[in-house]
């Protein structure tokens, strides 16, 4: 090893893990090395660019806590969390899209038609749609568990401080013997993902703006399927064509509708002024 250099340093560092040969591991390290060196070399990398990119990471890793991951947020807004998304997406199943950093899995469950609103401010819009696999059969029973927004472009469980509750704005929802499921609930706005921290450096150094377009998130389960992580979008609104972590897809954008009188809508608890329709599609498991 003592006559390594910058074009050996790679098979060497590669050789120096002793990872069990053909496992997954080997295979991500090593690429992973072998990306990382062919970048140093390419940019011909200064100690000082060296040592600002350990600093950055250093300081995603400092204004990281339980509730806020920096380096999660990180990968949004590079595309990244967005390519694992598109890659992981099987063919004919709704494509998928970001978590986001708020999801609770025990949200409270929503009966068919209930609304999710509970009087919040804002336009209550009616969401409804079916669940079917990729051959266009309804899923009878699907889970459509939901969190979103307010009409101000914040997230209930974001206030806790002033006496809101994090399950607000949640909801699991199980569809009916169709497959089809509808709920009211408040018409979210957009919000910007927190730019006080090194991604909020990272986002102005590169002037980027950090809001995303206003969207509703979901993961929609059923046995023997797939489950499937996405958000449904809105044509027309704000950052629609320029979402601060990519989430956006074509697939995932729908209308909104004002009601009128002469709309045959579900029986639903709150009268809708806007409705909305999204098929969610599962691919089978495995
Ligand atoms: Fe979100």
């Amino acid at each position: 090893m003592r006559d390594i250099n910058q074009f050996t340093i790679t098979e060497a560092v590669k050789k120096s893990f002793r990872t069990e040969e053909g496992s997954r591991l080997k295979f991500l390290l090593e690429t992973f090395i072998e990306h990382l060196h062919d970048y140093t070399r390419e940019t011909n990398l200064t100690h000082a660019e060296w040592i600002g990119i350990l600093n950055f990471l250093y300081d995603c890793g400092q204004i990281s806590t339980p509730e806020r991951h920096e380096f999660i947020l990180l990968s949004d807004v590079l595309g990244f969390s967005a390519l694992v998304d598109m890659i992981n997406t099987r063919g004919g199943a709704t494509e998928g899209s970001n978590l986001g950093p708020f999801y609770l899995d025990d949200a409270p469950r929503l009966h068919l038609g209930g609304d999710l609103g509970k009087g919040r401010e804002g336009a209550v819009l009616l969401v409804q749609g079916q669940v079917r696999d990729s051959l266009g059969n309804p899923i009878p029973g699907a889970v459509i568990d939901t969190w979103q927004a307010d009409s101000a472009g914040t997230y209930p469980i974001q206030e806790q401080a002033s006496g809101q509750d994090k399950y607000d704005l949640r909801a699991i929802v199980t569809a009916d013997d169709n497959g089809e499921y509808w709920y009211t609930t408040v018409l979210p706005k957009p919000y910007t993902v927190p730019y006080d921290g090194p991604v909020g450096r990272l986002l102005r150094a590169g002037q980027r703006h950090a809001w995303r377009a206003s969207h509703l998130h979901y993961i929609i389960r059923a046995e023997g399927y797939r489950p499937i992580t996405t958000e449904m979008f809105f044509e027309g609104t704000d950052y629609i064509d320029n979402d601060a972590v990519f989430g956006v897809r074509r697939s995932l954008i729908t209308k909104l509708e004002a009601v009128k009188k002469t709309d045959i809508l579900p029986p639903t608890d709150v009268k809708p002024d806007a409705k909305c329709h999204f098929d969610f599609v599962l691919a089978p498991a495995g």
